[in-house]
């Protein structure tokens, strides 16, 4: 590359997860942007390039050198949000969830056809999730065509990378007069219409924000709805995204009435494609797994969420076993906290309750699942990797040609839980306490496409 094509070049310690469980500490490495927001070349002392792309990147007036106790690491991908949640975040945590969506989300959802309203909600949230270091977020809006492009539109004004739905949903036994789609063929024009909206945004012709065609779940929508969304997603190669096996009580229902499971159903709707993306998935069976790999479906595991609403726990190890795209999710606000690195210490937590068990009135061995855990390596990869498979998106590793998405965890920072001891803490052990204790203050800049979105 020549000096003009540098955007950006950054020289310091880099740590990310190229492969499941594999972890990358690269010290005093040299990361060049290319003036497209790309990763040009990620390079180390003593390899040949090195010293000529540190000293064209100096002459631009292009690099920057971290500070002792700074890291460098992917963009943290939320691959579930439910941006209309928002100012529910940390409470209405009391009720299963077919009754928290009727007595608390519903009603606060329904609030979104004011588009003044959505505006205040939504610049709060997008400004805290990037805040938190999350570069990616798949959201899920309402009902609401209006209020949903204008999410779409914040995340583009901030510079977030994003994917966003708006909710389809027309089922009269499952959804209230006061919020559902006035009709199936208008909430397939409308989700028609949002693709084209998102797609023709003044400014994301690169698209950084990318449409969603979302069936809220199957209880939701009608059989012929979920056809229609099928379709239009076959017909504009669009994502998808949508909530797949979460709880017993989801799960019975579709199975009632569908006469097979929610991956199942789900792909006799033509909705499995390898740009979806299926939220939870906590009671998927070795069939369901097989088929969501064979169709290259993306995972989003939101662990913390499981643990209120699910009434179990996502096999995050049997589907790394198998190779399957799994990301994180916070689900805001079904999961009561913004951050992707909590979710992934939940991930590991969960994993450690689902291996031993958690109920002692049982003997050791019949109380868990043996091997059932991960570790904050494959929790992390989930976080940023994964999410960028699951996605089917170029993010969430330093490698040439994916996006420049990074953050900078500054261990140094002022009243910080995250301490490190030079002596004592190897590679590894500088990730896991990240992973463990690095919060918002820690996240010192952010950037999505190599361009800064948080300083
Ligand atoms: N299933 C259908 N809608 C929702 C929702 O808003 N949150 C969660 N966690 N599950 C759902
Ligand atoms: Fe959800």
């Amino acid at each position: 590359m020549t000096q003009e094509e540098i955007k950006l070049a950054l020289r310091g310690t880099l740590i990310h997860a190229p492969a499941a469980g594999d972890i990358e500490v690269l010290q005093d490495a040299l990361i060049a942007v290319d003036n497209g927001g790309r990763v040009a070349a990620v390079s180390g002392p003593g390899q040949p390039d090195y010293g000529k792309l540190e000293h064209m990147a100096r002459e631009a007036g292009k690099l920057e050198v971290l500070s002792a106790g700074e890291y460098l690491l992917p963009g943290l991908v939320d691959t579930h949000v439910h941006a209309p949640q928002w100012p529910q975040l940390g409470k209405a945590l009391d009720r299963p969830l077919d009754e928290w969506l009727m007595n608390y989300t519903f009603p606060l959802e329904a609030r979104y056809a004011d588009t003044d309203f959505a505006r205040r909600v939504y610049e709060n949230l997008v400004h805290t999730l990037v805040a938190n270091g999350t570069t990616t977020a798949m959201y899920y809006a309402t009902i609401h065509l209006e209020a949903s492009t204008r999410l779409a539109e914040i995340c583009l004004e901030k510079g977030q990378r994003a994917l966003v739905g708006k909710i389809a949903m027309d089922n009269p036994d499952q959804c209230p007069d006061y919020y559902r789609d006035a009709s199936t063929g208008q909430g397939l024009d409308d989700t028609q219409n949002f693709i084209e909206q998102v797609q023709g945004m003044p400014g994301n012709s690169h698209g950084l924000v990318l449409p969603v065609v979302t069936p809220r779940f199957i209880p939701s929508c009608t059989d012929e709805m979920l056809q229609g969304l099928g379709e239009i997603a076959t017909r504009t190669g669009c994502h998808v995204q949508t909530h797949c096996s979460e709880g017993d009580w989801e799960h019975a229902y579709v199975l009632e009435r569908c006469g097979k499971t929610d991956t199942l159903s789900l792909d006799g709707f033509g909705l499995l494609t390898p740009q979806t993306v299926l939220a939870h998935c906590n009671f998927i069976d070795d069939d369901d797994m097989g088929v969501i790999k064979e169709r290259e479906t993306g995972i989003s595991h939101c662990p913390l969420s499981n643990l209120y609403f699910s009434n179990a726990v996502f096999p995050a190890r049997e589907a790394l076993d198998r190779e399957l795209q799994v990301g994180l999710g916070t689900d805001i606000a079904g999961g009561a906290n913004p951050g992707i690195l909590h979710n992934c210490e939940m991930a590991v937590t969960a994993s450690r309750a689902r291996e031993d068990g958690v109920n002692a009135d049982l003997g050791a061995t019949e109380r868990g699942t043996p091997g059932a855990r991960i570790d904050f390596r494959e929790a992390f990869w989930m976080a940023t990797a994964g999410g960028g498979e699951a996605l089917g998106l170029k993010v969430g590793k330093f490698l040439k040609d994916y996006a420049f998405d990074a953050i900078v965890v500054d261990t140094s920072v002022a009243d910080t839980n995250l301490i490190i001891w030079e002596e004592m803490d190897t590679g590894d052990d500088i990730l896991q306490k990240i992973v463990y204790n690095a919060e918002r203050r820690n996240i010192t800049r952010v950037w999505v496409q190599g361009e800064q979105v948080k300083n």
